[in-house]
């Protein structure tokens, strides 16, 4: 069984559900207490033993890009003011040199479509897809999990997760056909079917392992939902012929491209902090009381 080494990070989505907080700035890289949101997403692949990481990125997302690279005068600068932890933080989120590439996706054609632009720098062998939208607070990593899934069953796996009925036309919903502990097998899925049709209320929550046969499905494939090529639509296909799983991971997860997923994940983080969790709780509380 091959390693899962390297990861799909799809960054060049314009970010409207949060204009114009991203007019100029990838919503990728807006702060969720102290640190971009990417960030956490480049630590939950790593944490999952991936060593190099793909962002497929677009116009306007430079600054994804410099934030995973030395910033010489910064560093130089904190140094000279003796800022130690500050410089400490900062290189250890330096990625070793050589372990991410960034490839333009040169029009919004859809997720489907993002990951094709990956083909060349994967190759031949499975990988991993985290949507950086989505931030997942776990005990151990989501895709941690999943890899220790996929060493045991091969395949292909992605994270799904319960919601309620009224939000299944937002997401990729699966057709699931039988249960064995935490494992869906499914017959199908589908990309944002409306309310009412949906074979589930297991949304695809945005972490995927993935064979490389899903390029050659995607290299043709036809749009879909909203008029863009699916991940979703190859995934389906792929699922004819080869093992595909789904596992209800352990965590919670957020979606951090609407506001209120934003802000949900912003109040979370900020919990989790030991350091700030008690002043942020009566923060959160003075707001609730101040608002009533
Ligand atoms: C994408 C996927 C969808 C998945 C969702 C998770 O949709 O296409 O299957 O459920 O991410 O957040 P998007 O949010 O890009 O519309």
């Amino acid at each position: 069984m091959k390693k899962i080494r390297k990861a799909v990070l799809p960054v060049a989505g314009l970010g409207t559900r949060v204009l114009p907080a991203t007019k100029v700035i990838p919503k990728e890289m807006l702060p969720v207490v102290d640190r971009p949101i990417i960030e956490y997403v480049v630590d939950e692949a790593r944490q999952a033993g991936i060593e190099h990481i793909v962002f497929v990125t677009g116009r306007g997302k430079g600054a994804i890009e410099d934030h995973f690279d030395q910033a010489f005068e910064l560093e130089t600068n904190l140094r000279q003011k003796d800022k130690q932890q500050a410089l400490a933080e900062l290189q250890a989120h330096l990625p070793v040199a050589g372990s991410t590439s960034f490839v333009r996706q040169q029009a919004p054609l859809g997720l489907g479509h993002a990951i094709w632009c990956a083909r060349d720098i994967i190759g031949d062998e499975p990988f991993a897809v985290l949507l950086p939208d989505v931030l997942i607070q776990a005990e151990q990593g989501c895709l941690a999990q999943m890899v220790e899934i996929y060493h045991d069953k091969g395949g292909n796996i992605i994270a799904v997760d319960e919601i309620p009925e009224l939000d299944v036309d937002k997401y990729g919903v699966i057709d699931p056909v039988s249960q064995e502990g935490n494992v869906y097998k499914m017959r199908g899925m589908v990309e944002k079917p409306a309310i009412g049709t949906q074979p589930s209320c297991l949304k695809i929550t945005g972490r995927y392992i993935l064979q490389p046969e899903i390029f050659g499905l995607l290299e043709n494939q036809q749009t879909g939902a909203g008029g863009e090529i699916q991940l979703t639509d190859a995934m389906d296909r792929l699922m004819q012929t080869q093992a595909f799983y789904a596992y209800q991971y352990q965590g919670t997860d957020f979606d951090c491209g609407n506001k209120l997923g934003y802000l949900r994940a912003f109040a979370h983080f900020a919990l989790a902090r030991p350091e700030l969790a008690q002043a942020a709780r009566v923060i959160l509380q003075d707001a609730l009381t101040q608002n009533q």
